[in-house]
């Protein structure tokens, strides 16, 4: 089976249509969603109604299940001062902006999901799809993690060797193998961090045999995110992050 993994889109329409038409050339099984649909980008309410119309079901990350229960804030890490005061900025204004219907579907989506590749009905590997970790969706897993952790993560969801943990939330994409369990960050559809501005979303083969990765980067009309950003009440800061891949808040 062959998935496509799209994580933390983060209210980035045209970055989520432009992977959408991406997934359509490759040619996939199916397609799910790792989370982060909403927050820090101009377009909440347009993002969960084109993933509702495809049918693409996913998981809440933290961004989804604090918008949906009106949480004192987004759950999200700050680097700096500022970041924090831009990230409350962000909140607010998503608070603001999503519809009560937008905010039922970010409220009825699953903390996790496991998915037989090969069918329920006979064994084979298992793909469970978290935001953050087990625990937690506000849980940070970068690649600086150690095997332990890792380890640790895959035994707490009962992933057994040639079994595939995908998650989002670091908006950085790696993978490594640990005790036969391949761990796999698909990085972000609408706000990668890794100094690439393309959206970024996984391609995954899944079955009989080894697991594979396709780490996919897709350019968008990145200057329409960016001036509609610039035109709403989000804080400006944010167009200069994604036109420098989250290396800058201030124009590049
Ligand atoms: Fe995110």
């Amino acid at each position: 089976m062959r998935y496509a993994l799209i994580s933390d889109i983060h209210a980035n329409l045209p970055a989520l249509n432009a992977v959408l038409a991406d997934i359509e050339a490759v040619d996939v099984d199916a397609t799910y969603h790792l989370g982060d649909l909403v927050g820090y980008g101009p377009w909440p309410n347009e993002t969960v109604a084109a993933l509702v119309e495809r049918a693409i079901p996913g998981i809440a990350g933290n961004y989804d299940s604090t918008v949906a229960t009106g949480y004192k804030h987004c759950g999200c890490r700050y680097e700096d001062p500022r970041q924090e005061e831009l990230s409350h900025e962000s909140f607010a204004w998503t608070l603001a902006h999503t519809s009560r219907q937008t905010r039922r579907v970010l409220g009825g989506l699953p903390f996790r999901i496991d998915i037989r590749a090969l069918g329920g009905h006979t064994a084979g590997p298992t793909l469970t799809l978290v935001h953050g970790n087990q625990a937690l969706n506000t849980v940070y897993v970068t690649e600086d993690r150690s095997d332990e952790f890792l380890n640790a993560m895959g035994s707490a969801l009962g992933a057994r060797s040639g079994d595939v943990v995908a998650f989002g939330h670091t908006h950085k994409p790696w993978e490594r193998v640990v005790n036969g369990v391949r761990f796999v960050n698909t990085g972000s559809v609408g706000r990668p961090k890794d100094g690439d501005w393309r959206a970024g979303y996984v391609v995954l083969d899944i079955g009989a045999g080894a697991a594979h990765v396709e780490y996919r980067r897709v350019e968008y009309d990145v200057d329409r995110t960016a001036e509609a950003i610039i035109e709403s009440a989000l804080p400006d800061e944010f167009a200069h992050y994604l036109r420098s891949g989250g290396t800058s808040l201030a124009p590049v």
